[in-house]
């Protein structure tokens, strides 16, 4: 089976095939990040009317890439929430119209299901049951993963997401957005041993998180300093430092907790190096194997939207014809495919 995925939740436009039996045929990403730095942050009015600019071409180019028509493709996979809504019905909306066109099923498919089976597009993915660490922009989860549509949310965090406490804390060492991947470069030139940050709700049983309170460390930090390259690089680090080393206690207990030994990272904050090193050396403390997508997997992309809508499709499930976004929904909200029409939102 061939799906064409397409991705429009947020600030990129992502595109790609997917075949069940040869992988993944071609993908293509657009990102409007430069169009949204000047605000400091996304704009919704302009990432819609963007994506409606580049998703028509991107499409036509990813089909050209793979190499085949149109006629080969079998269903389509849209990202149909959590996400902004304008953005998300770009997607929704033209995914619709082809299907019909084409006389082919659509699915829509959850934004964070797509970043949690991302790690299966690679050559060795992990097996179910895994523990996952979702981590991106909008959200922060551990999730106990049994199989596809089998979620149970063990931890999340009560307040900003790690994505989005990057990009706050980025801002205020005036740094553009997004923020995280800056950041974290910064933090390579950071010394490690100048300030602590708490970590935090790391001293109470449970698995939430809360990184609302780095912010206000940050800020009080900053306050008692000149503000030099070196400050902001010194905090940076501390910061990075600090919401790695809460991620790795969480993920220590979940494991423990839980008695999984596969553990996957995902979503954009996944791509942070200090992330994956660390967590890279609890799997060896912990014998547990590591899995995250390849980097540009990390954020989003079509790809995974493509690899999630198949699996479903292929179980049978489609999504009915009215063109619908979700831009909140709980990924506890899944069920496994069962095989009934028109059953997701
Ligand atoms: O998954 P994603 O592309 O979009 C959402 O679904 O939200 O994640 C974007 C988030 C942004 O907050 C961005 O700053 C963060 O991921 N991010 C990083 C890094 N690369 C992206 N945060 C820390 N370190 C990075 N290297
Ligand atoms: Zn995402």
């Amino acid at each position: 089976m061939i799906v064409l995925g397409i991705e429009t939740s947020c600030d990129e436009t992502g595109v790609a095939l997917y075949d069940s039996n040869k992988g993944l045929l071609s993908h293509h990403l657009y990102s409007q990040v430069e169009l949204h730095a000047v605000y400091g942050g996304v704009v919704p009015e302009i990432a819609s009317r963007d994506h409606i600019r580049k998703l028509i071409p991107l499409i036509k180019e990813t089909i050209k890439q793979a190499g085949i028509s149109h006629e080969q493709i079998d269903g389509i996979a849209y990202t149909a929430g959590p996400g902004l809504v304008g953005a998300l019905l770009v997607g929704v909306s033209t995914a619709r119209a082809l299907a019909w066109a084409w006389s082919i099923p659509a699915i829509g498919v959850h934004h964070m299901e797509g970043h949690l089976l991302a790690p299966m597009l690679e050559k060795n993915p992990p097996a179910y049951p895994f523990l996952a660490l979702l981590v991106s922009g909008g959200h922060t989860l551990l999730v106990k993963v049994d199989g596809i549509g089998l979620y149970t949310t063990l931890g999340e965090s009560l307040d900003d997401a790690a994505g989005e406490a990057f990009d706050k804390t980025a801002k205020m060492l005036g740094l553009d957005y997004p923020g995280g991947p800056l950041l974290a470069k910064l933090a390579e030139q950071g010394d490690p041993k100048r300030f602590h940050f708490p970590r935090p709700m790391t001293n109470r049983p449970g698995l939430d998180f809360s990184f609302s309170g780095l912010k206000t460390f940050t800020l009080n930090t900053m306050e008692g300093l000149s503000g030099s390259q070196q400050d902001r690089a010194d905090v940076a680090r501390a910061f990075q430092d600090a919401v790695v080393d809460t991620m790795i206690i969480k993920c220590r207990r979940a494991l423990r907790e839980t008695g999984l030994t596969t553990l996957i990272i995902a979503g954009g904050v996944s791509a942070n190096s200090a992330l994956r090193l660390g967590l890279e050396k609890l799997g060896k403390a912990e014998q547990a194997e590591v899995y995250y997508p390849r980097l540009e997997f990390c954020t989003d992309n079509g790809a995974m939207i493509a690899y999630a809508g198949c699996q479903r499709l292929l179980a049978g499930e489609n999504t009915a014809l009215e063109i619908n976004a979700t831009p909140r929904w709980p990924i506890n909200k899944l069920s496994a495919p069962n095989l009934a029409f028109g059953t997701r939102p």
